[in-house]
């Protein structure tokens, strides 16, 4: 089974929308001499209120343009969040739904997850749903426990037909923004433990079929160890998704 790898850059609360548009600038002009069949499919996640320059930035390139959040309901009285429809309206193509840090600051439950991720799924949007264990949670042990009810809620009444326009992403809280990055054996234990209770709950073609992302202090530098594993199928990038110039090594790396 051949998973197109999907290099993501995750902006966080970064960039304004010029500097965002300077950013998507720099990653176009640095690919254009990539060999288009050779490239990753190469994603930018920026704030809200950057996205529709980042889309008019990317238009023609390969580069697409997703949000960080989304809301569930179609419309209505929910203060500070966004629906599929102006996503779309916006020009995104996919959407980060359960990072840890809304997780860890904004109250994101393994319930709000499932409903942003299936909003996303059934509007068209591609969701890119994150899973990850802290530090504590590794420590103790529990690293496959929590990782595998954080996928088994995510999903829950999800459909095999679903599940093809959902990407995972395993980001060990432990590791992100702290330069301390999963080894290569660390990270690739669990992305396949994901892909097998993928498999058990939707039958293993679909298993083998769903890209799993590694977030967490990936950079230019491990990133060819760790996109070398059966089953890390990409990164999704926070620090090093900033500068034109380490994620483009990183896409590079992932051509090698
Ligand atoms: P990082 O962030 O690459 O800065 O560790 C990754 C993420 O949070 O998606």
């Amino acid at each position: 089974m051949s998973r197109r790898i999907l290099i993501a850059g995750n902006w966080k609360m970064n960039k304004t929308s010029a500097e965002g548009a300077e950013l998507v600038n720099g990653i176009r002009s640095a690919l254009t001499d990539c060999c288009a069949d050779k490239l990753p499919e190469v994603l930018v996640c920026p704030p809200f209120l950057d996205i529709a320059t980042a889309v008019c930035a990317a238009k023609g390139s390969a580069v697409e343009v997703g949000a960080q959040n989304v809301h569930w309901a179609s419309s209505g009285a929910y203060t500070g969040e966004c629906s599929t429809a102006m996503l779309l309206d916006a020009g995104c193509t996919h959407v980060i739904v359960g990072h840890s840090e809304r997780r860890q600051y904004f109250g994101e439950t393994d319930a709000t997850v499932n409903k942003r991720a299936k909003a996303a799924v059934d509007a068209g949007l591609v969701a890119v749903v994150c899973v990850g264990e802290t530090l504590e949670e590794r420590e103790s042990g529990a690293t496959t426990k929590v990782v595998g009810r954080q996928v088994r809620e995510a999903f829950s009444g999800f459909s095999a037909n679903d599940m093809s326009k959902v990407v995972v992403a395993y980001e060990p809280v432990w590791a992100i923004g702290t330069g301390k990055v999963a080894t290569d054996e660390q990270a690739q234990e669990v992305h396949a433990f994901i892909r097998k209770t993928l498999g058990e709950m939707f039958g293993s073609e679909c298993g083998d079929s769903v890209r799993i992302l590694y977030g967490g202090s990936m950079k230019p530098g491990n990133a060819a160890g760790l996109l070398k594993q059966k089953d890390i199928d990409g990164g999704l990038i926070g620090g090093a998704s900033l500068k034109a110039d380490d994620f483009v090594a990183i896409i590079k790396a992932a051509m090698a």
